[in-house]
């Protein structure tokens, strides 16, 4: 639970994308000091903008010497060097514009976690923002939209809410993919920076009959660049608050925009086929991911079409990108007879040699589950297909 302290009642209305469900409004801080004594393991305070800076800081600077665990959120509407400095002086943890209600989300998290190891308890527990996961291969045709859309249709049929994102901005096909009409797309995102909160997502949003949420590709190529990056950024922070896994499509190539999703993803599954090019083009990845800092053990290598009599082996793949294959992905037929169709494999047919692989990627390396529990999770099958927002 989070309690924002604030004097104007339509505040909780107005941060709730930021507090969640479950925040609790005071008007003084009085009222603050009353609400912590009542619930003495509460982790996280927001000052709204109302509340004077001067009565704000006394009332902060007391309550931080009598719980250090507690971390209290500063949000004004201007923000400049003296404000900072005198909030810090008095110990609120951080100072968000109150225009930017993913920082405030992001702040809140970044506190809580905090609190949490303060306190002993796992970061893991203290995080509710949900999982992004990016599949990428800087080489075109490897299965990238097969893969993320089936990931993302499996991951909602066991309950989980998903959304998946179409960061392949000029030529992406998730729409079709999933036989979806989509009214809206990443072009409306656009209008909405700076101030995206989860009714703006919503609004771009096209769902599947299976569950699964898609904010889809422009129409036409020629508007992926009126995207800029910070928009891509923006809408991935506030989906991470709204899905419990964002799973996002990418283009052939390392653009800004993937970049961007690289650096708010959780888990990567980067895509290897048997054959040279892609090979030099997964090496080269890794390397500028290595750059960047990207953790390893967040990277999943997928070989996909495994099974090929190519001359290449995946031993020789092994060697050549110097880290384990997760998950092998045969060839089959039935895959782009699949895509024609509009129907995911992971649900239409999920004991399928190709549906089985790409569970044992969603299960053990993506959701974290126990294999045994895995073998018996297959998915609910979905009758009419053809998603409709
Ligand atoms: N395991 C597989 N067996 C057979 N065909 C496959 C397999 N995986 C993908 N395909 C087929 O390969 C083609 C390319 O797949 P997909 O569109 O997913 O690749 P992509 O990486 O998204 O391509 P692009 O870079 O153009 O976006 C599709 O026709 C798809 O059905
Ligand atoms: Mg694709």
């Amino acid at each position: 639970m989070t309690i924002l302290w604030d004097r104007d009642p339509a505040s909780a209305e107005r941060f709730s994308f930021a507090l969640g469900p479950n925040a609790t409004r005071v008007d003084s801080g009085a009222a603050l000091s009353r609400a912590l004594s009542a619930s003495p393991d509460e982790d996280a305070v927001i000052v709204g903008p109302d509340v004077d800076l001067d009565s704000a800081c006394g009332v902060v600077a007391g309550l931080r010497v009598e719980n250090t665990a507690l971390g209290v959120i500063l949000v004004r509407r201007r923000l400049d060097v003296n404000i900072l400095a005198q909030a810090l002086r008095a110990g609120f943890r951080e100072v968000v514009s109150a225009d930017d209600l993913p920082a405030v989300a992001d702040a809140l998290r970044r506190s809580r976690e905090l609190s949490f190891r303060l306190r002993g308890v796992s970061a893991d527990s203290a995080s509710r923002a949900g999982k992004i996961v990016t599949v990428f291969s800087a080489k075109g045709g490897v299965g990238k939209t097969t893969f993320s859309t089936n990931l993302g249709a499996y991951l909602a049929s066991v309950g989980h809410r998903t959304l998946v994102v179409d960061l392949d901005l000029e030529f992406g096909d998730v729409g079709i993919a999933l036989q979806m009409l989509p009214e809206r797309s990443m072009t409306d995102v656009v209008n909405m920076t700076g101030h995206l909160d989860e009714q703006g997502l919503a609004s771009v949003v096209t769902i599947h009959s299976s569950g699964l949420e898609a904010v889809c590709a422009p129409a036409e190529p020629g508007e992926a660049e009126r995207i800029p990056p910070a928009t891509v950024a923006e809408l991935l922070r506030v989906a991470r608050y709204v899905y419990d896994f964002v799973v996002i499509d990418t283009p052939p190539a390392l653009t800004e925009h993937v970049l961007t999703a690289f650096d708010l993803s959780d888990s990567l599954v980067l895509i290897a086929t048997l054959d040279i090019p892609a090979l030099k083009n997964l090496r080269l990845t890794l390397d500028t991911l290595d750059l960047l800092g990207s953790p390893r053990e967040a990277r999943h290598i997928v070989l996909n079409r495994s099974d090929a009599k190519v001359g290449l082996r995946v031993e020789d793949v092994v060697t050549s990108i110097k880290q384990e294959i997760a998950v092998m992905v045969p060839s089959s037929p039935d895959v782009p007879a699949s895509i024609n169709r509009g129907v995911p494999i992971i649900l239409d047919d999920p004991r399928h040699p190709v549906s089985v692989a790409l569970r044992h990627l969603a299960d053990q390396h993506i959701r974290g589950v126990d294999p045994a529990a895995s073998q018996s999770a297959a998915p609910r099958r979905l009758l009419p297909w053809g998603g409709r927002k």
